[in-house]
C-alpha cells in the first residue's frame, strides 16, 4: 500500500473508547503517524478512565482532546476536526457507541465530530461476547453498515478478564490497514479497468421450500473482487454467497446479490455491458426444475421433477463480446484436469481459465486456500501454488492485467 505523503498529510481522526481495549488505540495512533498521517486523538470521558489522554498528545500529531465546551484553541472543535478530517476511526467502538451513533447522538466530542463529518468512518469493535451477541448491538450494526460505516472486526480469540470469545479487538496493524487503504481511494495497476465478478453457488428451487445447490462457498470469487478492487479496478461483484465484503472495500464495490442461475445471468449480461473483463467465478447451477408451485409430500414417493438445462452465461457473455473485451472463466474438475480444462478453454472461446483441481482435499471449496492452473490459448499452462485466495487472486488478475495490456485493450 502506499502512504500519504508528508508533504500533504492526510488528516485522521482517531476516536478512542471507553473499553479496556483503548490502550490499543495508542499503537495505531503510532503506526498511522509512523505513515505520515497528521492524527488527531479524541478521547470519550468513558475513554479517560482507561487511558490517558498525556500518552495520545505525545504520540498523535497535537494534543488529545475530550472536550466539547472547553477546547482552548477553537470553540467549535467538533465542525473543525470533522470538515477537516480525510477519515475518522473509532478504536475501541463500544457497544454504547455503537448506539449513539446508530441514533445519531452528539453527546460528546467524538460523537459530534462523527456528525459534523462527512469523511469515512470506520468503527473497530470491541466488547465481551455476550454484549456483541445483543439483539440490540447487532441491529444498530446492521443500521451503520447501511449508512455505509466501514467495521473492521471484531475476532475471535482472548478477551479481557480471561474470557475468549467473539469481541476482540482487530490487530492495530490490520485496522491500519483498512485505514490507509480507504485514504489511498485504490490507485494500483487496474486503474481505469472495469471488471464484473461471479462468485458463489446458485440455488435452483424444487419446490418452495426445497433447493439444489453445490459445494462453492464463494470465498475465491469475493476475493478476486475485493484484490481487484484494491489493485485500483472499478468492481461489480454478482454474488450468490451470504458472505460480506471486507472492510475495507466494502463502499467501493458495486454489489448485487442473487439466488438463481437465472438471476445471475441476467446480472452478468446487463453489466459486462459496460465493463473490460468478466470473470465468471460462480459454481452456475447446469440445470435447474419446472419446480413444484406446492411442497412435495413424502407419500407421494421420490420426486421426479423435470430437468431443464441452465443458460450457459459464459457462453452467452463470450457471444456478446466486443473485440476490446476479455472473458475469463473457471473450470472444477476432479479428474484428467487438464486435458479437460484445455477442451472447456477451446469449446468456450475464453480468453483466460482458472482451473481448480477439486479433488484435492487441501484446497478449494469452503477454505482460505486454493492452487490453481491458468490456461489461455496459445500459452504453456502456468501453475499457482497453493496460496491464501488472496494471493491466487492477485496471480489472475496480474495475468488479467498483461492480457490487457497485450491485446492494447
Ligand atoms: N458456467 C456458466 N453458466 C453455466 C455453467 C457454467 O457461466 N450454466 C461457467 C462457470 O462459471 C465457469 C465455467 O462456465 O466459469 C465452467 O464451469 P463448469 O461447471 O466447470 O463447466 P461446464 O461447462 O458446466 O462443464 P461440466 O460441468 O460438464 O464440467
Amino acid at each position: 500500500m502506499t502512504s500519504p505523503t508528508e508533504a500533504s498529510p492526510k488528516h485522521v481522526v482517531v476516536g478512542v473508547g471507553g473499553g479496556i481495549a483503548a490502550y490499543k488505540a495508542i499503537e495505531l495512533v503510532r503506526i498511522l503517524t509512523d505513515r505520515g498521517c497528521f492524527v488527531s486523538p479524541v478521547l470519550t470521558p468513558a475513554a479517560k478512565e482507561f487511558v490517558g489522554e498525556l500518552t495520545f498528545s505525545a504520540l498523535g500529531s497535537e494534543p488529545a482532546r475530550s472536550e466539547l465546551f472547553s477546547d482552548q484553541t477553537t470553540p467549535i472543535p467538533h465542525t473543525f476536526l470533522g470538515q477537516r478530517a480525510d477519515a475518522i476511526v473509532v478504536v475501541p467502538t463500544t457497544a454504547h457507541l455503537l448506539a449513539r451513533l446508530a441514533m445519531g447522538l452528539a453527546d460528546d466530542l467524538l460523537t459530534a465530530t462523527i456528525l459534523a463529518s462527512r469523511a469515512p468512518i470506520i468503527l473497530a469493535p470491541a466488547m465481551h461476547t455476550e454484549m456483541w451477541e445483543q439483539p440490540s448491538v447487532q441491529r444498530n450494526i446492521e443500521t451503520l453498515r447501511t449508512r455505509g460505516y466501514i467495521f473492521v472486526g471484531p475476532e475471535d480469540g482472548a478477551l479481557a478478564g480471561g474470557d475468549s470469545g467473539m469481541g476482540r479487538l482487530s490487530d492495530p496493524i490490520e485496522i491500519a490497514r483498512v485505514v490507509v487503504s480507504v485514504l489511498d481511494g485504490f490507485e494500483g495497476p487496474l486503474t481505469g479497468r472495469r471488471i464484473v465478478v461471479s462468485a458463489g453457488a446458485t440455488k435452483e428451487a424444487l419446490d418452495p421450500v426445497r433447493y439444489m445447490t453445490n459445494r462453492s462457498s464463494g470465498r475465491q470469487g469475493h476475493a478476486i473482487a475485493e484484490v481487484a478492487a484494491r489493485m485500483g479496478a472499478t468492481v461489480a461483484l454478482v454474488t450468490a454467497s451470504p458472505l460480506e465484503l471486507a472492510p475495507d472495500v466494502r463502499s467501493s464495490i458495486q454489489l448485487t446479490r442473487v439466488s438463481t442461475a437465472e438471476e445471475m445471468g441476467e446480472a452478468m449480461s446487463r453489466l459486462f455491458k459496460s465493463a473490460d473483463v468478466a470473470i465468471m467465478a460462480a459454481a452456475v447451477a447446469d440445470f435447474t426444475f419446472d419446480a413444484a408451485a406446492n411442497k412435495l409430500k413424502k407419500r407421494d414417493g421420490a420426486p421426479d421433477p423435470t430437468w431443464i438445462e441452465s443458460k450457459d452465461i459464459v457462453a452467452q457473455l463470450v457471444s456478446d463480446k466486443t473485440e476490446n473485451q476479455l472473458v475469463v472463466g473457471f473450470a472444477a474438475e476432479t479428474h484428467d484436469v487438464l486435458t479437460n480444462a484445455q477442451a472447456k478453454l477451446e469449446a468456450k472461446s475464453l480468453d483466460l481459465l482458472v482451473v481448480n483441481d477439486v479433488s484435492d482435499e487441501t484446497i478449494g471449496f469452503d477454505g482460505t486456500h486454493n492452487a490453481v492452473t491458468l490456461l489461455s490459448l496459445g500459452e504453456p499452462p502456468t501453475t499457482i501454488a497453493r496460496g491464501t485466495k488472496d494471493a491466487i487472486a492477485l496471480e489472475v488478475l496480474t495475468r488479467v492485467d498483461l492480457l490487457l495490456l497485450k491485446e492494447k485493450k
